[in-house]
């Protein structure tokens, strides 16, 4: 759990010097940590990785990292001059500027300077729409007793009827995440594929063009439309999400044998249909 209180501010209250000790080790874990996630960019644990903790933050990385198992990948995303600094997100960018500057505070004690938050870019894309639709939408998407699939795909689905939010809006989008997920799990198969092509469009707007999360959620619509069978649309998806995980994940990564496999399976099912 999140503390409420910032870690610093909660370490400087401290008197007993056992619990200063630990609270600075915790401070100092928290700060140099990685969240693990798996393949398909869901937090699996968290790790210390210390040369990886030199690297500084961006909003607009040149780096991402991956992980394959427990194994961390830093890969460019960019191309780098000579001597340029090279940077990770330590965040989530799909997040307005205030947001990533009160959580970049919050975790890692810094206030972030790059050129996105200088120009706060993107922020009224992000933020487009009446500003109490969302902040009533952000509050239902956070109810957590809701966690049985059926529970949150009615939430969902009655916010997304009641809301005039465009799909850009990070909270409808955020919405419409959920709103696949839930249909997933509940096998709900041609839903979830219309949730799931409603956020593609604004993935590709957040997230810069070679970026692991876009791939990732170009991979899961694919997969939903070779699913369902309409072969060629998947064909289509999953071969632009091959092209950015080239680069996010690298051509010897896990995930690519499961999306040339896709793929492949593509380029059968339709040449048999001809
Ligand atoms: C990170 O930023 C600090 C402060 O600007 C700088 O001193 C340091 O060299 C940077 N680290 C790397 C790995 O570039
Ligand atoms: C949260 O979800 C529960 C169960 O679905 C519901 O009863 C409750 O009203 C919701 N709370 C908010 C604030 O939306
Ligand atoms: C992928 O693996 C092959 C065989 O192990 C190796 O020859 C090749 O260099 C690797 N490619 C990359 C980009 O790491």
């Amino acid at each position: 759990r999140k503390p409420e209180l910032p870690l610093v501010f909660m370490a400087s209250r401290v008197k007993h010097p056992l619990i200063l000790d630990i609270l600075c080790l915790f401070l100092q874990v928290t700060c140099n940590s990685f969240t693990i996630s798996d393949g398909e960019m869901q937090d699996v644990g968290v790790g210390l990785y210390p040369s990886m903790s030199l690297l500084n933050h961006s909003c607009d990385p040149n780096c991402v990292i991956v992980f394959e198992g427990k194994c961390l990948h830093l890969r460019t995303v960019k191309e780098i001059p000579k001597g340029e600094e090279l940077t990770i997100s330590y965040i989530d960018v799909m997040m307005p500027t205030r947001q990533r500057q009160n959580q970049l505070k919050r975790q890692y004690c810094f206030t972030c300077d790059c050129h996105r938050c200088l120009t706060g870019d993107k922020d009224k894309d992000m933020l487009a729409g009446d500003e109490q639709v969302f902040h009533f939408q952000n509050h239902c998407s956070l109810n957590t007793s809701a966690e049985e699939g059926i529970e949150v795909l009615a939430m969902c689905k009655a916010l997304l009827t009641s809301s005039q939010l465009p799909d850009r809006n990070i909270h409808q989008l955020k919405v419409l995440d959920s709103a696949m997920d839930a249909c997933i799990k509940l096998g709900l198969w041609e839903e979830a594929l219309l949730f799931g092509l409603r956020t593609l469009q604004p993935y590709s707007l957040y997230y810069s063009d070679y970026h692991p999360v876009k791939a990732i959620q170009m991979m899961k619509v694919g997969k939903l439309q070779h699913y369902h069978g309409i072969f060629h649309d998947a064909m289509v998806t999953l071969k632009q999400a091959f092209n950015v995980m080239k680069i996010t994940h690298g051509e010897n990564h896990t995930i690519m044998k499961d999306l040339t496999e896709l793929l492949e399976d593509c380029t059968s099912a339709i040449s048999a249909s001809r």
